[in-house]
């Protein structure tokens, strides 16, 4: 059989769809429409979309989207592959295997250092991926009758995103998960900061017409807090109070990392560390030159150090 591996083109979009839709079967093929919100993220890059021609027909396709992420405090281009998707008439005939092993070869001669996925413990490992490499950071608290909370100010506004606000809302992500391996810094588009599926919402909260925070969550579930970003103690505890107020939650999980410097505006709180990591996530080194990268996946492994945080952009949100 004749694989033939190459970028994307236009011409190409509609079988792509087409692919991931047959390929994730479902009500709602969200795959479909994270494809394209990923187009339209800032670092897209189309040479490393691609797609796999058997006999000159599209039957498969994988995106490796660009990121630039924290590791050992400095920025690590980096990749996250997926979706990938391969026509269910031709899977298991490696389909998938050349448009993975393709895209390494073409992610290393661009200078990549690292990709990462969440994905079948039993499909990628054999292309390099170590398991259990990152999976979830969060703390947990009570949100009713607490008095921190209770004392915030009820001063504040929640309203949608601008282009305007993203430079200022940059600075509090930096503050907030800048120190932190594996934090992926979040483009400076629009479609970088909001999400394409109705259930969640991006919200940026004001106070005297100033930004003091941004939260990504899902409205109808205060424990699926996508991002949680504010810019003091102060601010946290504002917005806690707008976010409880505005459901009956007595509790809050948050995507906060034990070691950023931002575990200080919770100290108030009892809360607890729910840091775990999971199979699927996974790291495949693309520079073995690059030690940063390599140390971190040895002491992950070996249990010297905390995974770090991965806080998946909202184009990879389902609903
Ligand atoms: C996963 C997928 C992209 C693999 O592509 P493919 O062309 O079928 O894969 P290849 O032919 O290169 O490799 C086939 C091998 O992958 C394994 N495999 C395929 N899908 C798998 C899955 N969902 N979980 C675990 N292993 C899987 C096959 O069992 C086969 O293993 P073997 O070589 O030991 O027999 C394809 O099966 C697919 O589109 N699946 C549905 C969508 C999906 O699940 N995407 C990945 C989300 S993480």
């Amino acid at each position: 059989m004749n694989i033939k591996i190459r970028s994307e083109q236009i011409k190409d979009y509609r079988r792509i769809a087409e692919i991931n839709a047959l390929a994730f079967e479902g009500e709602y093929v969200g795959e479909v429409t994270m494809v394209d919100s990923l187009r339209h993220g800032t670092m897209f890059d189309q040479e490393l979309s691609l797609v796999a021609e058997v006999e000159g027909k599209v039957m498969g396709h994988v995106l490796f989207y660009p990121f630039d992420m924290y590791l050992n405090g400095k920025i690590t281009k980096t990749v996250c592959l997926g979706p990938i998707a391969v026509d269910p008439e031709f899977q298991k005939s490696g389909v998938g295997g050349n448009l993975i092993e393709e895209g390494h070869k073409i992610l290393k001669e661009k200078g990549y250092k690292l990709s990462f996925l969440f994905g079948h413990p039993s499909y990628y490992p054999r292309f390099g991926y170590i398991m259990n490499m990152f999976g979830k950071s969060n703390i947990k608290f009570e949100i009713d009758n607490m008095k921190q909370i209770e004392m915030a100010s009820d001063e504040i506004k929640e309203r949608t995103v601008k282009p305007s606000d993203l430079k200022e809302l940059m600075g509090i992500w930096e503050n907030w998960y800048g120190d932190i391996d594996l934090a992926i810094r979040p483009g400076e588009g629009l479609m970088d900061w909001i999400s394409h599926t109705s259930d969640i919402k991006a919200s940026v909260f004001l106070k005297s017409q100033e930004i003091i925070g941004f939260v990504r969550y899902n409205k109808n579930n205060l424990n699926d807090i996508r991002m949680f970003i504010a810019k003091n103690k102060e601010a946290t505890m504002e917005i806690l109070k707008y976010l409880k107020n505005s459901t009956s939650m007595k509790s809050i999980e948050l995507p906060v990392h034990p070691d950023s410097t931002a575990i200080n505006f919770f100290e108030d709180l009892e809360y607890m560390v729910d840091l775990q990591t999971w199979d699927a996530g996974m790291i495949k080194i693309l520079d073995e030159n690059d030690k940063d990268v390599e140390i971190y996946c040895r002491e992950v492994q070996e249990g010297i150090r905390k995974a770090g945080l991965i806080v998946y952009p909202p184009s990879y949100d389902m609903a």
